[in-house]
C-alpha cells in the first residue's frame, strides 16, 4: 500500500507506522491536522516526498473539520492549519511545498463556496500524491541509465515506497534497473541512529527481490576504497540554488569518500526537493532531533552510553555541489554548473 492514503470512511487519513518496522506492519489513522503534524514530527512518516503528501491531505483534513460558513474565515483556518503542519519538521522542501501549492489553490477559490473548497482541497491532495508516484516512476528511468548492465551501489537511508508516497527516489532508480534486467546488488547503509537503512531500505530490497547486504555507516568507504562500487545512490531533503544537498546524516561522508576514490555520486530528487530561495546549504534550516535518539537506540529501553551522556542528534547534513556527479530529477538527469541546471529543470516541471 502506499505509506500515506486518503480514507473517506471517516474521514482519515491512514499511514503505514514505519517506526514499528520491519517488527510490525500497522496502520495508523489520523482524523485531524494536528495529529497529522505529530506524526510528522515523531516520524510515523517520514521521507521528503511522504511528508510534503501527508501534510497535504492533513490541510484537506482541516478543511473537511473546519465549520467556517464563509469562504475567507475558512482560507483563514487552512493558513493557520498550514502554519502547524509547516513546523512538524524543518529540513524537507518538500513539506512547505506541498502546502503551499494547496493555499494558492485555496486563494484562488476567493468566490466559491466552503463545501466546494472542501472538496477541492481533498481533490488537490489527492492530486500531488497520485502525481509523486508518477514523478518516481519518469526518475526511475532517466536514473537507471546511469548505471551499468550489472552494478554495485550503494545507498543510504530510505528512500523507497516509504519515503515516498509510492515506488521511491534513489531506491525507485534501483527498482528501475532491477524490473528492466539490470543486476542490481545494493549495499545498505544502516543509517544511524533511527536506521532507516537497515529497518526500511532492507525491508523494501526483500520484498522487490533484489539482492541486498546492510553494512555500517562506518564501513561504506571502505567498500568505496576496493574499487567494485559502481556508484552512490541517495535522495535530498533540500536542494540549494547552488546545488548543494541536505540529507540524511551521514550523506556528506559518504560523499568525500566516493569523491577520493572517483565513485559517481547521484541524488535523486523531484523538482519540488529544490528549494532556488535556498542560495547554498548555508539557507537550509538543519533539524537536531532528540539526544535520546543517539543514546537509546530506537528508543527501546537499552541505553548504549552511560546515563549521564550528553550527545548531539543533526539529523540532516550539507553535501557541498563540487561532489556530486549528477541530479536526477523527473525532467532530466542536471549536471554542473547546477545552478544553471537546477534553475532549467525548475521552469522545464513548471511548463509541464
Ligand atoms: O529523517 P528522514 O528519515 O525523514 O530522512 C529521510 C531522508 O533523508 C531521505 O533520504 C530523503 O527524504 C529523500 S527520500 C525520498
Amino acid at each position: 500500500m502506499r505509506s500515506v492514503r486518503w480514507n473517506p470512511d471517516g474521514p482519515v487519513v491512514e499511514m503505514i507506522d514505519q517506526r514499528l518496522l520491519p517488527g510490525e506492519f500497522k496502520v495508523i489513522s489520523f482524523s485531524t491536522h494536528e495529529q497529522v503534524a505529530d506524526a510528522i514530527t515523531q516520524m510515523v512518516i517520514r521521507g521528503a516526498p511522504a511528508i510534503g503528501a501527508a501534510a497535504a491531505y492533513g490541510l484537506a483534513l482541516a478543511a473537511m473539520n473546519s465549520s467556517a460558513n464563509e469562504t475567507p474565515h475558512l482560507i483563514d483556518e487552512l493558513s493557520a492549519a498550514a502554519s502547524t503542519l509547516r513546523e512538524a519538521r524543518p529540513t524537507a522542501s518538500n513539506l512547505n511545498w506541498a502546502l503551499e501549492r494547496l493555499l494558492r489553490k485555496a486563494n484562488s477559490l476567493l468566490s466559491t463556496k466552503p463545501d466546494e473548497i472542501r472538496n477541492l482541497m481533498l481533490q488537490e491532495a489527492q492530486r500531488l500524491a497520485d502525481e509523486d508516484v508518477e514523478i518516481n516512476k519518469k526518475m526511475g528511468i532517466f536514473g537507471a541509465t546511469l548505471l551499468p548492465q550489472s552494478s554495485r551501489v550503494i545507498h543510504h537511508c530510505n528512500t523507497g515506497s516509504l519515503a515516498t508516497v509510492d515506488y521511491g527516489t534513489a531506491l525507485g532508480v534501483i527498482r528501475t534497473a532491477h524490473e528492466s534486467g539490470k543486476t542490481i546488488h545494493v549495499l545498505v547503509d544502516e543509517t544511524r541512529p533511527r536506521l532507516q537503512g537497515a529497518r526500511l531500505t532492507a525491508w523494501e530490497l526483500d520484498q522487490y527481490g533484489i539482492p541486498f547486504e546492510i553494512i555500517t555507516d562506518n564501513a561504506a568507504g571502505s567498500f568505496l576504497a576496493t574499487g567494485n562500487i559502481d556508484a552512490v545512490l541517495v535522495g535530498a531533503d533540500r536542494v540549494a540554488a547552488n546545488g548543494d544537498v541536505a540529507n540524511k546524516i551521514g550523506t556528506y561522508m559518504l560523499a568525500l569518500a566516493a569523491k577520493d576514490n572517483d565513485v559517481p555520486f547521484y541524488s535523486i530528487v523531484p523538482t519540488s526537493t529544490i528549494d532556488l530561495d535556498a542560495a547554498s546549504g548555508a539557507d537550509i534550516p538543519i533539524e537536531e532531533r532528540d539526544p535520546s535518539e543517539v543514546l537509546d537506540l530506537m528508543k527501546a529501553g537499552r541505553p548504549i552510553a552511560p546515563s549521564d551522556s550528553r550527545a548531539r542528534n543533526p539529523a540532516f547534513d550539507i553535501t557541498p555541489y563540487r561532489l556530486i556527479t549528477a541530479i536526477v530529477t523527473e525532467v532530466g538527469i542536471l549536471r554542473p554548473p547546477f545552478e544553471n541546471s537546477l534553475r532549467e529543470a525548475i521552469e522545464k516541471a513548471q511548463s509541464k
